[in-house]
């Protein structure tokens, strides 16, 4: 092999080791954190939605739902603004759910248990398109602020409850999911077996 062309692969080989990397990292978000997905009690520091709005969610990024004896059901927008169960886009119950973000928009979540989502067991995401991403690998924004928040909220969807002291249950999880990294491993074992 002519070194101009070992060279040109090198090269190839780098460029596809990074563009893999930004594409094929991804978070899975925990909801409600140590407590999972459960009707809130009122004591909650924050909810749902104040947490979801300290994040940042990008196309295929996952939500972990951890819950018992309840369900998540994705809705539309005026379900989840009357918590109306009787139509969901897609439902789930198995206790241990993730959900992928294929999309970027909103994306609506009530618990389909009876009175559980007036109570406050649901969730706006708003995922960012992305030419809002500015930094592929960028982390959870740190805590809006108040004003910003409100700016946010703008579509009447979003609780409007005070916002609980910053930092507080901040220990958002990020888990980089186990099977995106084995599917980035073997990507490069077949790249290096046959560059
Ligand atoms: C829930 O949605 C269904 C279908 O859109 C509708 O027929 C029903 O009246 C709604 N129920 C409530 C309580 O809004």
């Amino acid at each position: 092999m002519a070194s101009g062309t070992a060279v040109t692969s090198k090269i190839l080989k780098n460029v596809l080791f990074f563009s893999l990397m930004i594409s094929v990292i991804s978070y899975q978000f925990e909801v409600g954190e140590e407590t999972g997905w459960v009707r809130p009690t009122g004591n909650e520091p924050e909810t749902y939605n104040e947490w979801a709005a300290r994040n940042r969610f990008r196309i295929g990024d996952t939500l972990y739902f951890k819950y018992q004896k309840d369900s998540v059901l994705v809705v539309n927008s005026a379900d989840y603004l009357n918590c109306n169960t009787s139509n969901p886009i897609s439902k789930f119950d198995d206790g241990n759910t993730v959900f992928r973000f294929d999309r970027s928009g909103f994306f609506y979540f009530i618990s389909g248990q009876s009175g559980h989502c007036k109570s406050g067991q649901r969730l706006i995401v708003r995922v960012m398109h992305p030419s809002e991403v500015e930094s592929p690998v960028s982390s959870p924004s740190p805590v809006p602020s108040p004003a910003e928040a409100e700016r946010s909220g703008g579509d009447g969807g979003w609780d409007s409850d005070d916002w609980g002291p910053p930092g507080i249950s901040s220990t958002t999880r990020l888990t980089v999911a186990s099977y995106f990294m084995t599917a980035l491993a073997g990507i490069l074992v077949i790249l290096y077996l046959f560059m």
